[in-house]
């Protein structure tokens, strides 16, 4: 499958950050949002983002295939209006960001699907609705799938595939090594989960992290320190089972000693925490809201903002954003 220009359907937050990335692997995007000022909000956006990925670029993220005819560049897209509309046969991937609605997404898949090729991928940012709630008035759902990327796309290298039931095999690898070629780690989940896998994960953690500081036991800020200091840089570079492992000796046989050893005090802590669940009441979230004052008192979240992406990127230079492995094992 070769592919040289996407399109870009919804260029809010998370479309508009797809475009930056496929224009820095010299990919031709083609674009639409129906929205007022869209165009002039989506150029203004990509000349913020274009001097990081230039520096990403330069760290030895591949490009697009060395006889791409494209060259990376930030004017190799075009912005068509409303929809793609007479547009859509000229794309050989399409990257749909249109709001979290599922009858918006059901009326948008089926204009895309009646227009785009049959053999072109449609996949769908959606972050909470998996693609077998909105493929119903599609001629070939087989090639429809979620895309699911962390935000910022162009930074995040996670992008989550996620097919439905009836999504075909060569769909479904032909996005994974897409999404590999503009230097993402794609991940196949077997199973349309609420939440996909990502997100779940985040959402336990973040449970907890409620009820802790709802409760008074630690402060927002404290929190936040807890996580960047410790959980945070050593799951960035090995995952919980493979620090588990580490963490019992190495190897499977470390991982399963230390399932063992610590499993009966991990199984106490967990139900201490099924009996403290975080209660969303209004109380608790007023109690949240006061600590992260607290935290933010002082600070400018902008500048806070643009340090956190600036990091990210001198991050993943050290660390590569690729498919890559640690002493044989595959990351
Ligand atoms: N924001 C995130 O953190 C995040 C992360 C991962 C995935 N997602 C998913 O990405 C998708 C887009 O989210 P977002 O945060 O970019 O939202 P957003 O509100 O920033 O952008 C949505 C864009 O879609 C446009 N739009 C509205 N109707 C449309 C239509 N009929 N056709 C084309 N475009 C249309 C809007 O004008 C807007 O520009 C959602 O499915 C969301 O779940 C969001």
């Amino acid at each position: 499958m070769s592919i040289r220009t996407v399109g870009i359907v919804g260029t809010g937050v998370i479309g508009a950050s797809w475009t930056g990335l496929f224009l820095a692997h010299g990919l031709r995007v083609i674009v639409a949002d129906p929205a007022p000022g869209a165009e002039e909000k989506l150029a203004s956006y990509l000349e913020s983002i274009w001097p990081a990925l230039e520096t990403m670029d330069s760290s030895g993220v591949p490009q697009a295939d060395s006889d791409s005819p494209y060259s990376a560049s930030l004017s190799n897209y075009q912005f068509v209006g409303a929809t793609l509309g007479r547009h859509y046969k000229d794309v050989d991937f399409l990257q749909e960001n249109a709001p979290e609605r599922t009858d918006l997404k059901t009326k948008l898949l089926a204009e895309i699907d009646a227009a785009v090729r049959p053999d072109v991928v449609i996949a769908s940012s959606s972050s909470g609705i998996p693609s077998s709630k909105f493929i119903s008035q599609c001629q070939h759902p087989e090639r429809v799938l979620i895309g699911h990327p962390f935000n910022p796309p162009h930074l995040m290298p996670l992008v989550e595939v996620v097919p439905h039931s009836n999504t075909s095999a060569s769909a479904i690898s032909n996005a994974m090594d897409f999404y590999e070629s503009v230097g993402r780690r794609p991940v196949h989940i077997k199973e349309e989960v609420p939440g996909f896998v990502a997100n779940r994960l985040q959402a336990a953690l973040c449970n907890e992290a409620y009820s802790l500081v709802a409760r008074g036991v630690v402060t927002a800020q404290d929190l936040d320190a807890c996580v960047t200091t410790s959980l945070g840089p050593r799951w960035a570079m090995v995952g919980p089972f493979l620090a588990n492992a580490m963490g019992g000796g190495g190897g499977s046989e470390g991982f399963k000693h230390l399932l063992e050893h610590l499993g009966p005090a991990s199984r106490i802590w967990v139900e201490d925490m099924q009996e403290h669940k975080f209660d969303w009441s209004q109380d608790s979230i007023d109690a949240l809201g006061s600590s992260v004052s607290d935290e933010l008192q002082g600070k400018d979240v902008q500048e806070l903002e643009q340090k956190r992406d600036n990091d990210l990127v001198k991050f993943f230079k050290i660390k590569g954003v690729r498919r890559t492995s640690f002493h044989g094992i595959a990351l």
